[in-house]
């Protein structure tokens, strides 16, 4: 690939490339931050665990890093600190050896919210304010709960009124920086419904929310038109969009239509083989995936303003820890756009050049 050639830059006039980054990897993959990306999204490290393990214990030292390269990259972070149902302290949830009443588990979110807002306001663009609030799996009034919220520690409290307190939290905290919803699913149609339920529900209590943040996590070749339908919808709400978390895992190109293969299903030895043993074919029907989500990107610029990989590079992404298939034996993934070695794919050339071509 011609040195001079940019991810980034070839995608300025459609929208920001962004990646995910840790604390630990962030000074390996400078070169090509620098180079190819114009947005960073901390992995982990502005979760609530990572940044208030315990209440009022407040530890940014990991942090407060990453926006020092980002500082020196020159490049505003997209930020990842949502209230969420995962890697979030107890604490939260209890008062003493009781349960927390909502009251207090606003005041918690707004301190949290005023914290980290007034620390890193001024390098933001973009804050993910709650993630993956909607109910995952369909209703069923046998199983009962709720047909929109997922029954988090979070929801079980409060009712779906702790996503309401989170926005209006973040809203006065920041009130320059946009505002997310963040989810995955999210353009299986179900779950889309609940997501748009969720977000009228929050626009009609008179919530700020700018933004969805599509995840796209792909571990299934896409439906271009259920994404097309999924953009449209969203942007439909009056939200600009971010697609936040994309990744396209190996087995995409392995798994056949919507379903994940299990040890006791038909073909699962042959499956696991061809995992093991990716085919060069299988492994550019990886870029050729990422170059027709580009070109559905660009075709919807008008309302996406950043695409986030995440991850930057294939030798450290989430695929190979806790995102790995539990019915699989360990195998690597591929799902960037960068190698192990941090070269960019052949895909990302094709990227570049439909980009510059207009395409
Ligand atoms: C979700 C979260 C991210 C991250 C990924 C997997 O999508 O939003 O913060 O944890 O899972 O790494």
């Amino acid at each position: 690939m011609s040195p001079e050639l940019s991810l980034a830059k070839a995608y300025e006039k459609y929208f920001k490339i962004g990646a995910a980054v840790a604390f630990h990897n962030i000074d390996s993959y400078y070169p090509v931050l620098e180079k190819h990306f114009s947005s960073i999204t901390p992995e982990n490290e502005m979760k609530y665990s990572s940044i208030q393990p315990k209440e009022g214990v407040f530890t940014f030292d990991k942090i407060d890093r990453i926006f020092e390269v980002a500082r020196k990259l020159g490049i505003k972070v997209r930020a990842h600190a949502p209230v969420w149902h995962n890697q979030t302290g107890k604490w939260m949830y209890q008062d003493g050896d009781k349960p927390a009443s909502p009251e207090l588990i606003y005041e918690r979110i707004d301190a949290h919210s005023k914290a980290v807002c007034e620390r890193f306001n001024k390098d933001v663009y973009a804050w993910d304010v709650v993630n993956e609030a909607a109910r995952d799996e369909v209703f069923d009034v046998n199983t009962g709960g709720s047909p929109v919220y997922r029954e988090s520690d979070y929801f079980k409290l409060c009712g779906e009124g702790f996503i309401e307190a989170a926005f209006k939290s973040m809203a006065k905290y920041s009130p320059d920086a946009q505002l997310f919803y963040n989810d995955y699913n999210e353009c299986d149609p179900a779950k889309r419904e609940r997501i748009v339920t969720l977000i009228r529900t929050l626009q009609d209590k008179g919530c700020r929310i700018d933004g969805f943040g599509m995840q796209q996590h792909y571990f299934f070749e896409p439906d271009y038109d259920e994404l097309k339908r999924s953009i449209e919808t969203y942007a439909a709400l009056g939200l600009r969009l971010h697609i936040t978390e994309l990744d396209i895992s190996l087995m995409a190109t392995l798994n056949p239509g919507e379903k994940r293969l299990k040890p006791e299903d038909e073909g699962f030895k042959q499956y696991i083989q061809q995992a093991l043993h990716p085919t060069p074919e299988k492994l550019a029907k990886i870029g050729d995936i990422y170059v027709k989500l580009f070109e559905v990107y660009r075709s919807y610029s008008d309302v996406i303003d950043s695409v986030t990989t995440w991850g930057v590079a294939d030798d450290y992404t989430w695929l190979d820890f806790f995102g790995a298939d539990p019915n699989m034996p360990k195998v690597k993934q591929y799902p960037l756009l960068f190698d192990e070695n941090h070269e960019p794919k052949p895909c990302v050339v094709r990227l570049i050049e439909d980009a510059e071509a207009g395409r």
